[in-house]
């Protein structure tokens, strides 16, 4: 893939500074356009590199070193990522609050280092502009559920909500599964797919609806399912730019794309973010798990992701655990918008691979997915064709 290095520039200090930037100097993804020991100092020659993403060394362990930050932000307004060798908790605590984009703790590899570097990159390109543009009435809708957890109940809610829109409004809809090393909804439909998204990024021929048809399941609810890899590590060859390409053609065959994601944001999750149309996050009622939202609450806002496409999704609501809704509401400054209940079924449902809002619409489960299918998925058009692209979906039951 040719991709051109991303430019980046060394201020500051921090011990294993100058390996990370001998690291760097010979990696063929990054290109090194500047040091500078005092970033006071560097004016010009910083505001003149054309740096994309600014590495800061840091030996300050209790606070963010604000002057120096001030001071490359008055020439630029490249992602700073923080570098440092000391423990730094409170630095951690206070980064995103200060604009800072990450914070590296040394030693790393410098493959974790450049991953960082790609991170930022790809958040700060565009990234205002991109996440603002919203599906015009003629493409297919993206709905993605997101958590920073692992078990917050994704991928049965996207594996729930997909069948729902599927069945109850008779909406060509596609699930995704990008949750690329360890995605689970084909398990959890109870298909046996014969192909994935590694094939469909590995074929030579251009993707367009009708190859696209190809490389999608379906399931006896109406859903076509594009699986994760089989394998954990092929799952790196499904680019940003595929992923774009995909993207683009899904949303010309499909009225409603559901998106199952891994609980941590990487490139294809910042890829799937530009796209989509209503962001679900999944909390429920446990203090790390509200901590872990408001922390990508934070990301979200740096990314600029509009605040009106967010919404906030209780799993597991009702059960007794000390924790009241309105107390997550107050900790996320949002409100609750949607409640899913526990239900024992959900994990008899999911050994047996049949989602629940297809086994149990009237379960609290399959009610309350109705409820986000119906405020999500707006009503259908008069007039709008339901084959468009030709394309047949085939019902099994
Ligand atoms: N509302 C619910 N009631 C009862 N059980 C639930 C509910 N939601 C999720 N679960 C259970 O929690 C388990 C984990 O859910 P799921 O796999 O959807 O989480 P996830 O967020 O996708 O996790 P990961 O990040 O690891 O992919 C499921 O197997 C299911 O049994
Ligand atoms: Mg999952």
């Amino acid at each position: 893939m040719s991709v051109s290095p991303i430019k980046v520039f060394i201020t500051g200090a921090a011990n294993g500074l100058a390996e990370v930037r001998e690291g760097l100097a010979d990696h063929p993804e990054v290109e090194l356009v500047g040091t500078a020991a005092d970033p006071a100092k560097a004016g010009s020659k910083l505001a003149e590199s054309g740096a994309q993403v600014i590495l800061h060394g840091t030996t300050a362990t209790d606070h963010v070193p604000t002057s120096e930050i001030e001071a490359i932000r008055g020439v630029t307004a490249a992602p700073i990522v923080l570098v440092t060798s000391a423990s730094a908790n409170a630095l951690l605590s206070e980064a995103l609050s200060a604009g800072i984009f990450d914070v590296v703790l040394l030693p790393q590899l410098t493959d974790g280092i450049v991953f960082t570097i790609k991170k930022a990159n790809s958040l700060a390109a565009g990234r205002p502009g991109g996440a603002a543009k919203t599906s015009s009435s003629t493409e297919g809708r993206v709905i993605t559920f997101f958590s920073p957890k692992g078990g917050a109940g994704k991928t049965v809610l996207a594996c729930n909500l997909a069948a729902t829109i599927a069945r109850h409004q008779s909406r060509k809809t596609l699930l995704l599964d990008l949750d690329l090393q360890f995605g689970d909804a084909a398990i959890m439909m109870g298909i046996e797919p014969e192909k994935t998204i590694y094939d469909l990024v590995m074929a030579r021929r251009e993707l367009d609806s009708d190859a696209l048809a190809g490389y999608v399941t379906a399931h006896s609810s109406g859903v076509h399912i594009l699986p994760a890899p089989l394998r954990p590590e092929d799952a790196e060859l499904v680019t940003e730019e595929r992923l774009g390409h995909l993207f683009a053609v899904a949303k010309e065959s499909y009225d409603v794309i559901v998106v199952d994601t891994p609980p941590f944001f990487h490139g294809p999750v910042l890829s799937t973010l530009d796209r989509t149309d209503q962001l679900v996050l999944v909390a429920s009622l446990d203090v790390p798990s509200v901590k872990n939202v408001k922390l990508t609450m934070q990301t979200l806002d740096l990314l600029h992701y509009p605040k009106e496409r967010r919404h906030l999704l209780l799993n597991r609501s009702g059960s007794k655990v000390g924790l009241k809704p309105q107390e997550v509401e107050r900790a996320l400054e949002m409100k609750v918008e949607f409640e899913v209940p526990v239900e024992r079924e959900v994990a008899v449902s999911v050994n047996r691979g049949v989602p629940i809002a297809i086994s149990s619409p009237r379960s609290g489960v399959g009610k309350a997915l109705q409820d986000v299918a119906d405020k999500l998925v707006p009503q259908r058009q008069a007039g709008k064709s339901e084959s468009g692209g030709g394309k047949k979906f085939r019902r099994r039951g």
